[in-house]
């Protein structure tokens, strides 16, 4: 069994503390647009799971949205922080179901983005695994041809894929498949929905090809009390892809 590791991160602004989880195979650097917007509003802190980006992992294994939600616990003891703001992105919004299941005391509200609550399926499950044989083999730039392309809206400018394309390349194929083979092993988080007692926000791109808004907003509308905010030239990297529309959203929602 792996331990709980302590997660690098970049910082940036002051007041209560926002941490952001990034989506798969990415790294924190995909939240550079809301650190910069969300500054005024909150301590924003974006973490780079176990084996991403700085957060260095030599025997990459036995990865799960628990261990990675107990890493999260195990960096916020360490700066001390208590009390928590949480924003993931698609596997990082699996994440934050986890964190919920896990160290729900601790979380003040909840920010989806671009994710979704079901388990996989069997056919997805057997995906995952091919995936995973195929980052072994190909490596991920060549993943990347395959699924970078669905990942973005088609109004996504060359910069923005750019940027997606290079986190792809600086995430090992072993890391990869390990995160493959704990996405295709998390458990259902839809019986979560209507248990959650913390403000939700969920926003979404209107063009997300990955998972398609409607089945969303369905999942969203089961969290009592949530707002669901529609990512327009967004695709399932609205915040990255349309920052100003995700991070407008995301500041009306932390100031109310
Ligand atoms: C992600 O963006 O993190 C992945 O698309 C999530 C998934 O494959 O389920």
């Amino acid at each position: 069994m792996s331990e709980p590791m302590e997660l690098a991160y970049e910082e940036r602004g002051s007041g209560p503390a926002l941490l952001f989880v990034h989506g798969f195979p990415l790294d924190r650097t995909m939240w550079i647009p809301q650190l910069a917007g969300l500054a005024k509003v909150r301590t924003c802190i974006a973490v780079d799971l176990r084996g991403h980006g700085l957060s260095v992992d030599e025997a990459p294994r036995d990865y799960s949205m628990d261990l990675f939600a107990d890493d999260i616990a195990a960096t916020l003891d360490s700066i001390n922080v208590d009390q928590i703001d949480l924003c993931g992105l698609s596997m990082g919004g699996y994440v934050l179901f986890a964190f919920w299941r896990r160290h729900r005391a601790r979380v003040r509200s909840l920010i989806f983005c671009d994710t979704k609550a079901e388990a996989d399926s069997n056919e997805a499950k057997e995906g995952r695994d091919k995936a995973a044989a195929a980052v072994l083999a190909d490596g991920l730039d060549n993943f990347y041809e395959g699924l970078g392309p669905k990942m973005v809206a088609p109004s996504t400018s060359a910069e923005v894929n750019a940027k997606i394309r290079a986190m792809f390349n600086n995430t090992a194929p072993e890391v990869a498949a390990a995160d493959l083979k704990a996405m295709r092993d998390r458990p259902d988080a839809t019986g979560d929905l209507g248990a959650i007692d913390v403000p939700a926000l969920w926003l979404h791109g209107e063009d997300d090809q990955i998972m398609p808004m409607d089945a969303a907003r369905t999942n969203a509308d089961k969290i009592p009390g949530s707002r669901f905010v529609p990512i327009p030239n967004g695709g399932h990297m609205a915040p990255l892809e349309n920052p100003d529309a995700a991070n407008k959203a995301m500041i009306e929602f932390l100031k109310g």
